[in-house]
């Protein structure tokens, strides 16, 4: 059974703010020194699983690695045997054998919570349908890079209440900014992570209305349309007035950013003109995926304390 003091990172509800911030700060660190200073995680190997597609957190998290003078081995969910049978409990025993960090992209949270009960390695949260913490690391980075701190700025959320916005209400609690979140009422985040915002002391608004979430915020995310395993029927009508254009971009205030965690679809959830245009930051948010997760990386393995 689990440790509890093996240092998972499942989501971002479950961290001391302090922590989190020192993640983030960590991760401006390794972006300026690619090496994290001496190479901390020389003879550290990442077992990476996939069920799901990714671009941008498969080939972060190797390079990291690599930079950070470790190795990965990356393994398909339909490749593993736990894809035929075997228990993701009895899979997580024998991956703690031969591997140091175990990094998991999957469908349902109870998989990785399965993973990390059972490792004896630290587990990593790389997208499940209900978060997706390590790309909240990368974009509170990304925002404080051209805008400074994001403690007390308005961002808006406008799109599907999906698991990206699960993890900006986290994110919006722990590093204490405003979100208010646009989208249709079928469509809104789970009720028990906005409950959790509440009693947590957040600022976190649930709206229907995309103009009155945007008007005078300091940043606006969207994200895809049809996240990974959803069924697309409907969702594009229902969605449809939650799409971020230049209309809607110009009612947040002059020096907003846009960002979007990518992978985006141009002409869906936003156009050309607000992903390609100059407000948009999304080519720096993606970029540190790679640094905020070496700092992940290193906390981890025990490399940094913070
Ligand atoms: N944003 C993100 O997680 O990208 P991938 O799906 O390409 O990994």
């Amino acid at each position: 059974m689990s440790d509890s003091a093996i240092r998972h990172f499942l989501d971002l509800d479950t961290f001391e703010p302090s922590l989190l911030r020192a993640m983030v700060e960590d991760g401006k660190t390794m972006k300026l020194d690619p090496t994290g200073g001496d190479k901390p995680l020389v003879g550290k190997t990442l077992a990476m699983i996939f069920e799901k597609p990714s671009t941008r957190t498969r080939v972060s998290f190797e390079v990291g690695m690599k930079q950070l003078g470790g190795d990965v081995v990356v393994l398909n969910g339909g490749d593993l045997q736990f894809g035929h049978g075997e228990t993701i409990a009895d899979t997580a025993r024998v991956l703690s054998r031969y591997v140091d960090c175990i990094m998991m992209r999957t469908y349902e949270v109870e998989k990785i919570q399965e993973m990390s009960q059972y490792a004896t390695v630290p587990v990593i949260n790389g997208l499940t349908d209900s978060t997706h913490p390590c790309q909240l690391l990368a974009d509170v980075m990304a925002y404080e890079e051209h805008r400074g701190p994001i403690a007390g700025k308005i961002v808006a959320w406008s799109g599907d209440g999906n698991n990206m916005a699960a993890s900006w209400i986290h994110a919006s609690v722990k590093f204490g900014f405003e979100l208010r979140i646009a989208c249709p009422a079928e469509l809104a985040p789970d009720p028990a992570i906005l409950d959790w915002a509440r009693k947590a002391g957040g600022k976190v608004t649930l709206l229907h209305d995309a103009e009155a979430a945007v008007t005078d915020a300091d940043c606006v995310v969207t994200d895809t349309w049809v996240s990974m395993g959803d069924d697309d029927t409907n969702r594009h009508n229902m969605l449809a007035p939650f799409r971020v254009d230049e209309t809607l971009m110009a009612k947040s205030k002059s020096d907003a950013v846009f960002m979007h965690c990518l992978p985006a679809h141009r002409g869906e959830e936003m156009t050309d003109a607000v992903i390609d245009g100059p407000q948009s930051i999304v080519w720096d948010e993606a970029e540190n995926r790679l640094h905020s997760q070496k700092a992940i990386l290193a906390w981890c393995m025990g490399a940094r304390e913070f």
